[in-house]
Protein backbone atom coordinates (compact mmCIF):
# COMPACT_ATOMS: atom_id res chain seq x y z
CA UNK A 1 0.00 0.00 0.00
CA UNK A 2 1.07 3.92 -0.84
CA UNK A 3 -0.14 7.17 -1.00
CA UNK A 4 -1.42 5.72 -4.85
CA UNK A 5 -4.46 4.18 -3.08
CA UNK A 6 -5.66 7.85 -3.00
CA UNK A 7 -5.10 8.20 -6.71
CA UNK A 8 -8.29 8.16 -8.87
CA UNK A 9 -6.50 8.36 -12.69
CA UNK A 10 -8.69 6.57 -14.79
CA UNK A 11 -11.17 6.15 -12.54
CA UNK A 12 -14.76 7.33 -12.70
CA UNK A 13 -17.11 8.83 -9.83
CA UNK A 14 -20.81 9.52 -10.00
CA UNK A 15 -21.67 11.95 -7.13
CA UNK A 16 -25.88 12.87 -6.59
CA UNK A 17 -26.26 15.91 -4.79
CA UNK A 18 -23.41 17.40 -6.86
CA UNK A 19 -24.67 20.65 -6.68
CA UNK A 20 -24.81 21.31 -3.41
CA UNK A 21 -22.44 21.93 -0.54
CA UNK A 22 -21.29 18.66 -0.22
CA UNK A 23 -21.76 16.93 -3.06
CA UNK A 24 -20.12 19.94 -4.77
CA UNK A 25 -16.79 19.58 -2.45
CA UNK A 26 -16.54 15.96 -3.53
CA UNK A 27 -17.05 16.26 -6.59
CA UNK A 28 -13.81 18.84 -6.83
CA UNK A 29 -11.88 16.46 -4.53
CA UNK A 30 -12.73 13.84 -6.78
CA UNK A 31 -11.61 15.32 -9.63
CA UNK A 32 -8.55 16.80 -7.80
CA UNK A 33 -7.92 13.06 -7.21
CA UNK A 34 -8.15 12.26 -10.94
CA UNK A 35 -11.50 10.71 -11.07
CA UNK A 36 -13.53 11.90 -14.01
CA UNK A 37 -16.74 12.96 -12.46
CA UNK A 38 -20.19 12.59 -13.29
CA UNK A 39 -22.55 14.73 -11.31
CA UNK A 40 -26.15 14.83 -10.86
CA UNK A 41 -28.72 16.95 -9.34
CA UNK A 42 -31.83 18.82 -10.11
CA UNK A 43 -30.35 22.09 -9.90
CA UNK A 44 -29.15 23.11 -13.25
CA UNK A 45 -28.22 26.42 -12.11
CA UNK A 46 -25.75 25.17 -9.15
CA UNK A 47 -24.92 22.08 -11.65
CA UNK A 48 -23.47 24.39 -14.05
CA UNK A 49 -21.50 25.87 -10.96
CA UNK A 50 -20.32 22.98 -10.08
CA UNK A 51 -19.33 21.71 -13.60
CA UNK A 52 -16.77 24.64 -13.41
CA UNK A 53 -15.28 23.69 -10.24
CA UNK A 54 -14.73 20.20 -11.74
CA UNK A 55 -12.92 22.17 -14.45
CA UNK A 56 -10.71 24.32 -11.96
CA UNK A 57 -9.98 20.93 -10.12
CA UNK A 58 -8.81 19.55 -13.07
CA UNK A 59 -11.22 17.51 -14.35
CA UNK A 60 -14.14 17.02 -17.19
CA UNK A 61 -16.87 17.06 -15.82
CA UNK A 62 -20.63 15.52 -16.63
CA UNK A 63 -23.50 16.85 -15.40
CA UNK A 64 -27.33 15.35 -15.78
CA UNK A 65 -29.81 17.29 -14.01
CA UNK A 66 -32.34 14.98 -12.47
CA UNK A 67 -34.61 14.23 -9.69
CA UNK A 68 -33.22 11.00 -7.73
CA UNK A 69 -36.65 10.13 -6.65
CA UNK A 70 -36.71 9.32 -11.03
CA UNK A 71 -35.64 5.64 -11.16
CA UNK A 72 -35.87 5.82 -14.78
CA UNK A 73 -33.73 9.44 -15.01
CA UNK A 74 -30.90 7.88 -12.87
CA UNK A 75 -30.82 4.59 -14.98
CA UNK A 76 -30.00 6.33 -18.10
CA UNK A 77 -27.70 8.68 -16.54
CA UNK A 78 -25.76 6.04 -15.00
CA UNK A 79 -25.75 3.97 -17.90
CA UNK A 80 -24.56 6.84 -20.14
CA UNK A 81 -21.04 6.73 -18.27
CA UNK A 82 -18.27 5.40 -20.63
CA UNK A 83 -16.99 2.64 -19.43
CA UNK A 84 -16.86 0.87 -15.71
CA UNK A 85 -18.03 2.74 -12.67
CA UNK A 86 -15.71 2.63 -9.58
CA UNK A 87 -17.40 5.03 -7.62
CA UNK A 88 -21.19 6.06 -6.20
CA UNK A 89 -21.25 8.60 -3.92
CA UNK A 90 -25.14 9.10 -2.71
CA UNK A 91 -25.31 12.75 -1.40
CA UNK A 92 -28.29 14.32 -2.62
CA UNK A 93 -30.97 15.20 0.41
CA UNK A 94 -33.08 17.40 1.79
CA UNK A 95 -33.99 18.70 5.04
CA UNK A 96 -37.70 18.46 6.56
CA UNK A 97 -38.81 19.67 10.25
CA UNK A 98 -41.99 18.98 12.06
CA UNK A 99 -43.32 17.93 15.00
CA UNK A 100 -44.36 14.03 15.10
CA UNK A 101 -48.11 15.32 15.34
CA UNK A 102 -47.63 18.22 12.47
CA UNK A 103 -46.51 15.70 10.02
CA UNK A 104 -48.30 14.59 7.06
CA UNK A 105 -48.22 11.82 4.65
CA UNK A 106 -47.09 14.12 2.04
CA UNK A 107 -44.14 15.01 4.55
CA UNK A 108 -43.07 11.46 5.28
CA UNK A 109 -43.69 10.58 1.51
CA UNK A 110 -41.48 13.51 0.21
CA UNK A 111 -38.57 13.34 2.49
CA UNK A 112 -38.49 9.13 2.22
CA UNK A 113 -38.35 9.40 -1.86
CA UNK A 114 -35.54 11.73 -1.70
CA UNK A 115 -33.38 11.08 1.29
CA UNK A 116 -34.40 7.37 1.20
CA UNK A 117 -35.80 6.17 -2.02
CA UNK A 118 -33.12 8.08 -4.04
CA UNK A 119 -30.50 6.32 -2.08
CA UNK A 120 -31.66 3.44 -2.89
CA UNK A 121 -32.03 3.65 -6.48
CA UNK A 122 -28.59 5.02 -6.92
CA UNK A 123 -27.07 1.96 -4.99
CA UNK A 124 -29.00 -0.70 -7.48
CA UNK A 125 -27.74 1.16 -10.88
CA UNK A 126 -24.74 1.29 -9.65
CA UNK A 127 -24.07 -2.03 -8.44
CA UNK A 128 -26.01 -3.23 -11.60
CA UNK A 129 -23.36 -1.56 -13.20
CA UNK A 130 -20.38 -2.60 -11.28
CA UNK A 131 -21.65 -6.18 -11.53
CA UNK A 132 -21.81 -5.72 -15.49
CA UNK A 133 -18.32 -4.51 -15.99
CA UNK A 134 -17.03 -6.83 -13.32
CA UNK A 135 -15.71 -4.02 -11.28
CA UNK A 136 -14.78 -3.90 -7.86
CA UNK A 137 -16.48 -0.19 -6.96
CA UNK A 138 -16.90 1.65 -4.23
CA UNK A 139 -20.58 3.06 -3.07
CA UNK A 140 -20.83 5.62 -0.28
CA UNK A 141 -24.17 7.07 1.30
CA UNK A 142 -25.28 10.18 3.22
CA UNK A 143 -26.44 8.85 6.54
CA UNK A 144 -26.55 11.67 9.18
CA UNK A 145 -25.81 12.03 12.92
CA UNK A 146 -28.98 12.54 13.05
CA UNK A 147 -29.94 8.98 13.10
CA UNK A 148 -28.59 8.58 16.22
CA UNK A 149 -30.09 10.98 18.17
CA UNK A 150 -33.67 11.97 18.90
CA UNK A 151 -34.21 15.72 17.88
CA UNK A 152 -37.84 16.95 18.42
CA UNK A 153 -39.24 18.17 14.43
CA UNK A 154 -36.73 15.31 12.86
CA UNK A 155 -38.31 12.44 12.83
CA UNK A 156 -39.01 12.37 8.77
CA UNK A 157 -35.20 13.46 8.39
CA UNK A 158 -33.87 10.69 11.01
CA UNK A 159 -35.52 8.12 9.90
CA UNK A 160 -34.72 8.51 6.18
CA UNK A 161 -31.46 8.40 7.58
CA UNK A 162 -31.52 5.64 9.44
CA UNK A 163 -33.11 3.42 7.00
CA UNK A 164 -29.94 4.92 4.63
CA UNK A 165 -27.61 3.28 7.13
CA UNK A 166 -29.51 -0.16 7.22
CA UNK A 167 -29.34 -0.22 3.41
CA UNK A 168 -26.22 0.68 3.27
CA UNK A 169 -25.21 -2.07 5.73
CA UNK A 170 -27.50 -4.47 4.03
CA UNK A 171 -26.78 -3.93 0.76
CA UNK A 172 -22.56 -4.55 1.60
CA UNK A 173 -23.59 -7.98 2.94
CA UNK A 174 -25.21 -8.45 -0.37
CA UNK A 175 -22.34 -7.59 -2.94
CA UNK A 176 -19.58 -8.05 -1.00
CA UNK A 177 -18.40 -11.22 -2.61
CA UNK A 178 -18.29 -8.92 -5.85
CA UNK A 179 -15.76 -7.26 -4.36
CA UNK A 180 -17.84 -3.84 -4.00
CA UNK A 181 -18.03 -2.18 -0.79
CA UNK A 182 -20.73 -0.08 1.02
CA UNK A 183 -20.15 2.60 3.43
CA UNK A 184 -21.87 5.52 4.91
CA UNK A 185 -21.14 8.83 6.32
CA UNK A 186 -22.90 10.44 9.29
CA UNK A 187 -22.22 13.77 9.41
CA UNK A 188 -22.53 16.49 12.16
CA UNK A 189 -23.45 20.06 11.39
CA UNK A 190 -21.64 21.05 8.19
CA UNK A 191 -21.94 24.74 7.04
CA UNK A 192 -24.08 24.36 3.24
CA UNK A 193 -27.36 25.56 2.63
CA UNK A 194 -29.19 23.07 4.04
CA UNK A 195 -27.87 24.21 7.44
CA UNK A 196 -28.10 27.98 6.77
CA UNK A 197 -30.17 29.94 9.12
CA UNK A 198 -30.86 32.84 6.76
CA UNK A 199 -30.17 35.34 9.44
CA UNK A 200 -26.90 35.89 11.22
CA UNK A 201 -27.79 35.92 14.76
CA UNK A 202 -29.97 32.34 14.24
CA UNK A 203 -26.76 30.96 12.37
CA UNK A 204 -24.66 31.81 15.52
CA UNK A 205 -27.26 30.50 17.84
CA UNK A 206 -27.46 27.41 15.77
CA UNK A 207 -23.57 26.71 15.04
CA UNK A 208 -22.63 27.72 18.89
CA UNK A 209 -25.03 25.14 20.22
CA UNK A 210 -23.13 22.44 18.03
CA UNK A 211 -19.73 24.09 19.16
CA UNK A 212 -20.23 23.62 22.92
CA UNK A 213 -20.67 20.28 22.24
CA UNK A 214 -17.64 19.42 20.18
CA UNK A 215 -14.38 18.75 21.46
CA UNK A 216 -12.65 20.28 18.32
CA UNK A 217 -15.02 23.36 19.02
CA UNK A 218 -15.98 23.73 15.58
CA UNK A 219 -18.78 23.17 13.10
CA UNK A 220 -17.79 21.15 9.93
CA UNK A 221 -16.86 22.44 6.17
CA UNK A 222 -18.24 20.49 3.32
CA UNK A 223 -14.61 19.48 2.52
CA UNK A 224 -14.28 18.00 5.67
CA UNK A 225 -17.38 15.58 4.59
CA UNK A 226 -15.32 15.49 0.75
CA UNK A 227 -12.24 13.72 2.32
CA UNK A 228 -14.27 11.26 3.94
CA UNK A 229 -15.93 10.18 0.99
CA UNK A 230 -12.49 9.99 -0.82
CA UNK A 231 -11.23 7.62 1.53
CA UNK A 232 -14.04 5.32 1.39
CA UNK A 233 -14.43 5.76 -2.17
CA UNK A 234 -10.66 4.99 -2.06
CA UNK A 235 -8.26 1.57 -2.25
CA UNK A 236 -7.10 3.19 0.74
CA UNK A 237 -10.47 1.39 2.87
CA UNK A 238 -10.21 -1.87 0.65
CA UNK A 239 -11.31 -3.58 3.82
CA UNK A 240 -13.89 -1.65 5.24
CA UNK A 241 -17.58 -2.30 4.02
CA UNK A 242 -20.78 -2.01 6.03
CA UNK A 243 -19.44 0.62 8.23
CA UNK A 244 -20.50 4.43 9.40
CA UNK A 245 -18.09 6.84 9.42
CA UNK A 246 -19.02 10.28 11.72
CA UNK A 247 -16.99 13.04 10.85
CA UNK A 248 -18.58 15.04 13.57
CA UNK A 249 -15.90 17.01 15.37
CA UNK A 250 -16.38 14.20 18.16
CA UNK A 251 -19.89 14.91 19.21
CA UNK A 252 -21.40 11.94 20.37
CA UNK A 253 -24.89 12.13 21.06
CA UNK A 254 -25.49 16.11 22.23
CA UNK A 255 -29.52 15.46 22.82
P1 LIG B 1 -27.35 21.04 0.29
O1 LIG B 1 -28.75 21.48 0.45
O2 LIG B 1 -26.27 22.05 0.11
O3 LIG B 1 -27.23 19.99 -0.90
C1 LIG B 1 -28.20 19.03 -1.17
C2 LIG B 1 -28.24 18.86 -2.68
O4 LIG B 1 -29.17 17.81 -2.98
C3 LIG B 1 -28.75 20.12 -3.41
O5 LIG B 1 -27.89 20.47 -4.45
C4 LIG B 1 -30.12 19.72 -3.91
O6 LIG B 1 -30.48 20.36 -5.14
C5 LIG B 1 -29.93 18.22 -4.10
N1 LIG B 1 -31.22 17.55 -4.12
C6 LIG B 1 -32.20 17.60 -3.19
N2 LIG B 1 -33.24 16.89 -3.57
C7 LIG B 1 -32.93 16.35 -4.77
C8 LIG B 1 -33.61 15.52 -5.68
N3 LIG B 1 -34.86 15.09 -5.44
N4 LIG B 1 -32.99 15.16 -6.83
C9 LIG B 1 -31.74 15.60 -7.10
N5 LIG B 1 -31.04 16.39 -6.28
C10 LIG B 1 -31.64 16.77 -5.13
O7 LIG B 1 -27.07 20.15 1.57
P2 LIG B 1 -25.75 19.40 2.05
O8 LIG B 1 -25.51 19.85 3.42
O9 LIG B 1 -24.69 19.46 1.04
O10 LIG B 1 -26.33 17.91 2.17
C11 LIG B 1 -25.82 16.82 1.42
C12 LIG B 1 -26.21 15.55 2.14
O11 LIG B 1 -25.57 15.51 3.42
C13 LIG B 1 -27.70 15.39 2.42
O12 LIG B 1 -28.08 14.06 2.19
C14 LIG B 1 -27.82 15.75 3.88
O13 LIG B 1 -28.94 15.15 4.47
C15 LIG B 1 -26.51 15.21 4.42
N6 LIG B 1 -26.11 15.81 5.68
C16 LIG B 1 -25.86 17.14 5.79
C17 LIG B 1 -25.49 17.68 7.00
C18 LIG B 1 -25.22 19.14 7.20
O14 LIG B 1 -25.03 19.55 8.36
N7 LIG B 1 -25.16 19.96 6.15
C19 LIG B 1 -25.34 16.83 8.19
C20 LIG B 1 -25.62 15.45 7.96
C21 LIG B 1 -25.98 14.97 6.74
Amino acid sequence: MSLTAYDFTGRTAFVTGAAGGIGRATAALLAEAGATVHCADRDRQGLQETAALVAEHGGTPHIHALDVTDRAALATAVASVTGPLHVMAAIAGIMHTSTVLETRDEDLDRVLAINFKGVLYACQEAVRSMIASGTRGSIVTMASGAMDSASAGLLCYSVAKAAVVQLTKTLATEVGRHGIRVNAIAPGWIRTAMTDRHEPAAQEQAEAAMVRHSPLARVGEPEDIAHAVLHLASDASSFTTGQILRPNGGVAMPW
